[in-house]
């Protein structure tokens, strides 16, 4: 019989145990307790993804024990977030008082004749998705915003949700997501990625609770100083030097010869209104890799700031304008180099006409190019929104491998959210401090020169959390945050 190694976690401890190979995390638990006579505390029932019992942190994730084959090296551990009963069963008392806090039922009046007390199948279309939880509580593990502050977590907004769009209840449910800090989630999906039954609890149950929230006069005041701001210029930012492309200097195109794709240059509200020499290091770094660049100077903000935090009248009318310019080149992509940009153009831009890459995937694409060496100490950060929200992580990596001389350090989890998105910094910079110090000991545990990503809210929110902590501990060295395309400016 052929056997791995697998680790498990008791109460502090890792022991090491041979088991099968091809046989599942549940069943290699059962086979230590029988063949080696262990008394491995575990929950399970159904054995099958249903029950949610098994839950368990494996290899630093939340998996379903049940779902899950053992590989050699594997690390089993109790559920993160939650205190520990006995080896890998986790205390979920807290979970169950925040349930019952929600009113965790249907809530009508008493005179409410029975019409209004029917549900029809065009009402469970949408609800569906997010009745399916099995309660394994994975999502609830793993959400920065619930470890980093008082966020009562995914499933307990989804279960709100569920009440609040089904039309036989009418609870103040948006009342209830509120004071349940709704608005502490950073949407950066990582919910989503660990549900066992793929519930995208961020855009059908807490995006669309927001709005719902956002209607009835729930929302926070500084996300309408962002909707003030747009509202003047189109732009999510206040404008503090010449834009980008209201520069005379920035041409409408710039053609190369020997042309290998040709895009248009989505820039984002950041790169036009604040930093404007990655927008021109973008355009040289495409330039150089035989892409040709052109750039509508009449786009406008994509909106993910709005259809973020509930605001979707604005972010439609910022969608209609842009749709209106995009879909009318004759160009082979829309290139973004932010994350946020380019999940939204991606997944909500729904009518467009046209493709869209982020500039990571057009650079693989075309074909990397001869880099000068750079004798740097660098590491990356994931963004949600590209990690999760467009699938790219393999991209920027690759680009950076390629560059001779760079020292390239993964830090400890590159994709855990740095605490900017969903308008958390914007709404609640406590909450966005609180996730960005995580970040930043991170990203000094690793030693680094500098941490390279692809999104100027990352970028931005990150430069401040190693401020902070770097205020904070004293005697540490500066580490500078860069955009992929400041860092090939340096190499093309
Ligand atoms: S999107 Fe991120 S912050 Fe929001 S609930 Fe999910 S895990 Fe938590
Ligand atoms: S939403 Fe998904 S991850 Fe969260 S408790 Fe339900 S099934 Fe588990
Ligand atoms: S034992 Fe029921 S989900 Fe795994």
């Amino acid at each position: 019989m052929k056997t791995v190694k697998i680790r498990v976690n008791r109460n502090g401890i890792f022991e090491e145990y041979d088991v099968p190979e091809n046989i599942t995390v549940l069943d290699a638990l059962n086979y230590i307790n029988k063949t080696y006579n262990k008394n491995i505390q575990y929950r399970a029932s159904c054995r099958a993804g249903q029950c949610g019992s098994c839950a368990m942190t494996i290899n630093d994730e939340p998996r379903l024990a049940c779902k899950t084959k053992v590989k050699d090296g594997m690390k089993i551990e109790p559920l993160k977030g939650f205190n520990i009963i006995k080896d890998l069963i986790v205390d979920r008392s807290s979970y169950y008082k925040k349930i019952s806090n929600i009113r965790n039922y249907l809530q009508y009046d008493e005179g409410d004749n029975n019409d209004e007390l029917t549900i029809y199948p065009k009402d469970m279309h949408d609800l569906k998705d997010i009745r399916r939880c099995i309660d394994c509580l994975s999502c609830l593990s793993i959400c920065p915003a619930r470890k980093f502050s008082n966020f009562s977590g995914p499933t307990l907004m989804r279960q709100i949700a569920r009440f609040a769009f089904d039309p036989r209840d009418n609870g103040d449910r948006e009342k209830e997501a509120y004071f349940e800090n709704i608005y502490n989630c950073t949407t950066c999906g990582k919910c989503v990625e660990v549900c066992p039954n793929e519930i995208d609890i961020v855009h059908k149950a807490i995006e669309r609770l927001r709005a719902l929230s956002f209607k009835s006069g729930y929302y926070l005041k500084n996300h309408l100083k962002v909707r003030e701001n747009v509202l003047k210029s189109n732009r999510s930012v206040v404008k503090e030097k010449t834009p980008l492309l209201e520069d005379e200097n920035i041409k409408d195109e710039y053609i190369v010869e020997n042309e290998k794709m040709r895009v248009a240059f989505f820039t984002g509200c950041l790169v036009d209104y604040r930093l404007q020499d990655v927008g021109k290091s973008a355009i040289r770094v495409l330039n150089a890799h035989g892409v040709s660049v052109i750039i509508p100077k009449n786009q406008v903000c994509c909106g993910s700031p709005f259809l973020r935090t509930g605001q979707r009248d604005i972010a439609d009318k910022l969608k209609k304008k842009n749709l209106d310019i995009f879909n009318n080149l004759d160009v082979d992509a829309v290139v973004t180099i932010c994350a946020g940009c380019g999940s939204t153009l991606k997944n909500d831009y729904r009518e467009k006409e046209f493709k869209v890459m982020d500039i990571t995937e057009v650079l693989n694409t075309v074909g990397l190019i001869e880099y000068k060496p750079l004798d740097i100490k660098i590491t990356y950060h994931d963004p949600c929104h590209l990690r999760r929200g467009q699938k790219i992580y393999v991209e920027p990596r690759n680009i950076l491998k390629n560059i001779p001389k760079l020292k390239f350090i993964e830090m400890e989890t590159p994709d855990q959210c740095c605490g900017a998105g969903g308008g958390v910094r914007s709404g609640k910079p406590e909450v966005s401090s609180a996730i960005g110090k995580r970040k930043a000991k991170m990203i000094y545990d690793t030693d680094a020169d500098y941490v390279i990503t692809v999104c100027p809210f990352c970028e931005y929110h990150i430069k401040d959390s190693l401020n902070k902590f770097k205020k904070e501990k004293g005697n540490l060295k500066d580490i500078g945050v860069m955009n992929i395309v400041s860092l090939l400016d340096k190499v093309i």
